[in-house]
């Protein structure tokens, strides 16, 4: 081990719904040169399995089912040049896109809850950062997957601000939504996150707040860059 080597670092970046947490994970792993991991990514790939092989439908999800065929199921990231980001793939296939749409949304809260998906998950994550250099975020980071992360933050933005975030990005779209029933939407995905009894999100002890509510990206990834580069001199 070289030098470099020795002084990287885990990051585990956990957090509320849509508040950011990936833009700043990507963005801190880029200037370090760390890998970037979404552990989301993992959970939408493993529901898009699900649906389409009839093992979740209406928000619902055949478990045990879901768990006889764990093994089946493959799931890597490979780098992609030209959106110079880590794309997901399913047994060999490019699933990026499709992980991101409202089927494998609707479904994916379920699927995350089941303790063996979760333990094969985690399994995975923890391969993905034995050398270090590594930038992971989701919701069970720093407590379950890097307990010993050197460095831990916990990311969070009021419900309102979140909501609001969530509305101006829906409208730039050109979708007719309402402020009342996104705020409603963030507010019972919270509860589910925070109350499931595998793994529920929350702030590991030694985890650093960032509270974005009225920070810009700028100055949240500035913020960031700081915390890793204080932890990487003292390790
Ligand atoms: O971060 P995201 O919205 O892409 O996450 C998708 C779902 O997976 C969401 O319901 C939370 C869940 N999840 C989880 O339970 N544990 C993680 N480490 C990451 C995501």
């Amino acid at each position: 081990m070289n030098q470099t080597d020795s002084k990287k670092i885990v990051i585990a970046i956990d957090g509320h719904s849509s508040c950011g947490k990936s833009t700043v994970a990507k963005q801190l792993a880029k200037q370090l040169g760390y890998l970037y991991l979404d552990s989301g990514a993992m959970y939408r790939a493993v529901t898009l399995f699900a649906l389409r092989n009839q093992l979740a439908k209406n928000g619902t999800v055949d478990e045990q089912g879901l768990i006889d065929r764990l093994e089946e199921i493959k799931i890597e990231f490979h780098w992609n040049e030209a959106s110079r980001q880590n794309e997901t793939y399913l047994n060999g296939e490019n699933v990026e896109e499709e992980i991101r749409q409202l089927p494998v949304a609707n479904h994916v809260s379920p699927v995350a809850t089941i303790k063996e998906v979760r333990q094969a998950m985690v399994k995975q994550q923890q391969e993905l950062g034995k050398n270090k250099g590594i930038v992971m975020d989701g919701r069970d980071i720093g407590t379950v997957v890097f307990p010993q992360a050197e460095l831990k933050i916990f990311m969070t933005a009021s419900p309102e601000v979140r909501a609001q975030r969530r509305y101006d990005e829906l409208t730039a779209k050109g979708q007719q939504v309402q402020l009342d029933e996104i705020l409603k939407n963030v507010e019972d995905r919270d509860r589910i996150d925070s109350g499931r009894k595998e793994s529920p999100l929350m702030r590991a002890d030694d985890a650093l707040i960032l509270d974005n509510s009225y920070l810009n990206r700028e100055e949240q990834l500035k913020w960031a860059v700081e915390r890793a580069k204080e932890r990487i001199e003292n390790c």
